[in-house]
C-alpha cells in the first residue's frame, strides 16, 4: 500500500493530493493514509502537508528500501525476487548464507545500507560507505554443476557493466574474473561463494559492491578505486542501478540456464575485457605465472600465451603491469 501511495504522490509532484482523495482512490481509511505517510517519512521521504490541501512529495531519498525501489520497478523485476532489506548487517554474503541455511528460496536478494564485516576475494576486507555504496548479495539455487559456478561471477560482472553504462553513460571494462573497472580503477567487486555436493549446488551467494556515490576514498584506495560520482561528477540513484542490474542479470542468467550455452556471455565479456592483449601476472594457489592474455575459452576461463604455448587459467588473482590499469 505504501508503494501505491508513493506512486500516487510521484505522479503529481507539483500539486497537493488530499488525504481524502488518496483514501478513496486506494480504498483505505484516512487514518490508514496518515499512518502510511508517517512510515514514508521514516523511510526518509520529505512530505509537505497543508491543511485543506493535502500532501505533496518534496524529496524521495536514495534508499534501497523495497517500498522506494518498487516505485521505479517498471519492468516488474522485483516481483520475481524475495527481497531482504536491512539497515545494517555484518556482510550481505554471510547474511545470505544464514538465510540459505534456514531455507530461503531462489532468488533471494539481500540488500543493506551498511556492512560491519564486508569481505572481498582472497579474505581481503571490503570498504563500502553507508548510503553511497550499493552492497547486496544474490542467493541463487540453480540446477547446474558445481564446476559451472564461476560462470555466475562473469554473468554478474557483465550485468554490472551494463547497469553502470545504462545509468551513467560510462564505459566500464572487465578485469577477469570479476572486477569492473572504469578508467583502470575498480568501481565494483564481486565475491561469489558456494555450498555444494559433488553432484550439485545447494546454493550460490553472489555478493556485489558497487561504488556509486562516494565522493572520496581512504588514502590507501585513492589510486585504485573509483566511483560513478567521481567519474561523472553527478549522483546516480543506487536503487535504479540495482533494478537495472537485476534486470540485466536475469536476462543473462535465464538465457544461460535455458540453453547451457555460455558463448553469448563470453563474446560480450571479451569485447569489454581490460586484459586482452596485455601481459598479465596470475597468482593462484601460491604460485605466480605471467603471460599475454589472448582471450577466454567457452567456459569463461582465461587463456594466456606463455612462450608460444596456450595455457588455460581456471582461477586466480590477476594483475597487469602499467598500461592504464591500477588495480
Ligand atoms: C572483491 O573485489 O574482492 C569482492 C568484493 C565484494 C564486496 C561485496 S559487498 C556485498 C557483499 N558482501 C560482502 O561481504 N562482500 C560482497
Amino acid at each position: 500500500m505504501r508503494e501505491q501511495i508513493l506512486a500516487l504522490l510521484l505522479q503529481s509532484p507539483d500539486r497537493y493530493i488530499s488525504g481524502e482523495d488518496i483514501a478513496q482512490r486506494l480504498g483505505i481509511t484516512r487514518a490508514a493514509v496518515w499512518k502510511h505517510m508517517d512510515a514514508l517519512k521514516k523511510l526518509g521521504c520529505e512530505l509537505e502537508s497543508k491543511p485543506n490541501c493535502g500532501y505533496r512529495l518534496v524529496h524521495v531519498p536514495d534508499s534501497l528500501a523495497p517500498e522506494i525501489l518498487s516505485t521505479y520497478d517498471f519492468s516488474g523485476t522485483l516481483k520475481r525476487c524475495h527481497f531482504h532489506y536491512t539497515q545494517q548487517t555484518d556482510s550481505t554474503n554471510d547474511l545470505a548464507k544464514r538465510l540459505a541455511a534456514k531455507g530461503a528460496p531462489d532468488v533471494t536478494v539481500v540488500v543493506t545500507e551498511a556492512q560491519t564485516h564486508a569481505r572481498g576475494r582472497m579474505a581481503r576486507p571490503w570498504t563500502g560507505e553507508p548510503g553511497t555504496s550499493l552492497m547486496f548479495s544474490l542467493l541463487l539455487r540453480p540446477r547446474m554443476r558445481p564446476t559451472d559456478a564461476p560462470k555466475i561471477s562473469l554473468i554478474a560482472a557483465l550485468a554490472v557493466a551494463r547497469a553502470i553504462e545504462t545509468q551513467t553513460g560510462l564505459t566500464p571494462k572487465l578485469k577477469w574474473p570479476n572486477d569492473v573497472l572504469v578508467d583502470g580503477r575498480k568501481i565494483c567487486g564481486i565475491l561469489t561463494e558456494m555450498s555444494a555436493e559433488c553432484d550439485g549446488i545447494e546454493y550460490i551467494v553472489c555478493g556485489i559492491g558497487i561504488n556509486v556515490n562516494q565522493k572520496q576514498f581512504p588514502l590507501e584506495l585513492r589510486n585504485i578505486a573509483t566511483s560513478a560520482y567521481l567519474e561523472c561528477k553527478r549522483e546516480t540513484s543506487r536503487g535504479q542501478m540495482l533494478l537495472v542490474f537485476l534486470t540485466q542479470f536475469f536476462a543473462l542468467y535465464d538465457a544461460y540456464l535455458a540453453t547451457e550455452d555460455f558463448a553469448p556471455v563470453i563474446s560480450e565479456y571479451a569485447k569489454q575485457s581490460a586484459l586482452i592483449g596485455k601481459t598479465v601476472t596470475i597468482e593462484a594457489f601460491g604460485k605466480k605465472s605471467e603471460g599475454k592474455c589472448i582471450g577466454f575459452d567457452r567456459d569463461g576461463c582465461l587463456v594466456i600465451e606463455q612462450e608460444g604455448k596456450r595455457k588455460r587459467v581456471v582461477a586466480g588473482d590477476v594483475s597487469v603491469r602499467g598500461e592504464g590499469i591500477y588495480v
